[in-house]
């Protein structure tokens, strides 16, 4: 990888659960290593995943436990099942009550709402998602939307540590989910998998879904794809390119075929990104006070790229033990 735009890591912050949230709190930019705990949730069209994350190496600390998404995948439903999948994750664990918790969604994340929907029921959208998941599983939570999350993680950890420049990570799944990093600084909700391509929302045509869904070859798939990152290219001129999801599992199989002008690697993290990720900027949220969202604007992360709720259950500080 080339490095003339590597720089040092902003810099360390203690993920401090005992925070006060009326303090001076530090808040960390996007990449900032963090320490301590988080929990991240990452919800997808097929499965919900989850696992406790240590934010000082992004080692997952606990199994990593994934259900399957509820069809229809209703947020009642996927509530349900983020609830059960956090209780296992928990169990048996010695987490604070205060552990940060981040979950990443497949939609634009405004105001602790999804404003899209693609990949999962429409009776997502405006549906209170911070609320409502945070009283699902007894504690505050910070949403963000899932493609987000796994660029935060490959910027704090993984393939983009570090990096400054236009950095755009490409989660090819289900759908095409988007991260765009400007010298480190997130733009929130680009959805680039939604670009009209031939016509049609790009990811219905050239997603790893719609490349089975459609039963191409991937030189053929490649072909098209490459039309896509050139499009791409043209309006943003990313230095580095980063491809995550499933289909960069088979990199081996199309790699060789990618044609940019752009750097390009395939994620460090494959399959634990979105959770990393999730789990990063609601440890970043938390270490610098949960009244320090809004804070997190100045560092580079719009407040509105961010939900973040408030439990008032008072059982929801103690550690999951209700089955
Ligand atoms: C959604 C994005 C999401 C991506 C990957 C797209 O259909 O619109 O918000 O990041 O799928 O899940």
């Amino acid at each position: 990888m080339s490095d003339k735009h590597q720089t040092e890591p902003i810099g360390d912050v203690d993920v401090d659960t005992e925070a006060d949230p009326g303090g001076d709190p530090s808040v960390p930019a996007p990449g900032t290593r963090l320490s301590g705990l988080a929990l991240g949730i990452d919800v997808g069209g097929t499965g919900v995943k989850a696992a406790l994350v240590d934010l000082a190496t992004a080692k997952l600390v606990s199994p990593r436990v994934r259900e399957r998404t509820p069809q229809p995948s209703t947020p009642e439903a996927v509530a349900a099942t983020i609830a059960s999948v956090v209780t296992k994750v928990l169990l048996g664990q010695d987490t604070p009550g205060e552990l940060p918790v981040g979950c990443g969604l497949p939609g634009i994340v405004k105001n602790g709402r999804l404003a899209s929907a693609a990949n999962i029921d429409p009776g997502w959208v405006g549906w209170p998602a911070t609320d409502n998941i945070g009283a699902a599983i007894g504690r505050p939570v910070l949403i963000i939307n899932d493609a987000d999350a796994a660029g935060m993680a490959e910027l704090a950890y993984g393939a983009a540590e570090g990096r400054m420049g236009t950095v755009l990570l490409l989660t090819l799944g289900t759908g095409i989910g988007s991260a765009l990093f400007i010298d480190g600084h997130l733009v929130p909700n680009t959805e680039f998998g939604h670009l009209e391509f031939h016509g049609q929302d790009a990811e219905t045509l050239i997603s790893g879904a719609a490349r089975e869904r459609r039963k191409l070859g991937w030189k053929v798939w490649a072909r098209q794809f490459n039309e896509y990152l050139a499009r791409v290219e043209l309006y943003f001129s990313p230095d580095l390119i980063i491809f995550g999801g499933g289909v960069s599992k088979e990199w081996a199989k199309w790699g060789r075929m990618v044609k940019t002008r752009a750097e390009v690697v395939t994620a460090r993290y494959l399959n634990t990104s979105g959770i990393i990720g999730a789990a990063w900027a609601a440890g970043a949220v938390v270490g610098g006070g949960v009244a320090a969202a809004g804070d997190l604007l100045a560092a580079g992360m719009p407040d509105d790229a961010l939900g973040m709720s408030s439990v008032d259950d008072p059982g929801a500080s103690r550690p999951h033990d209700d089955g």
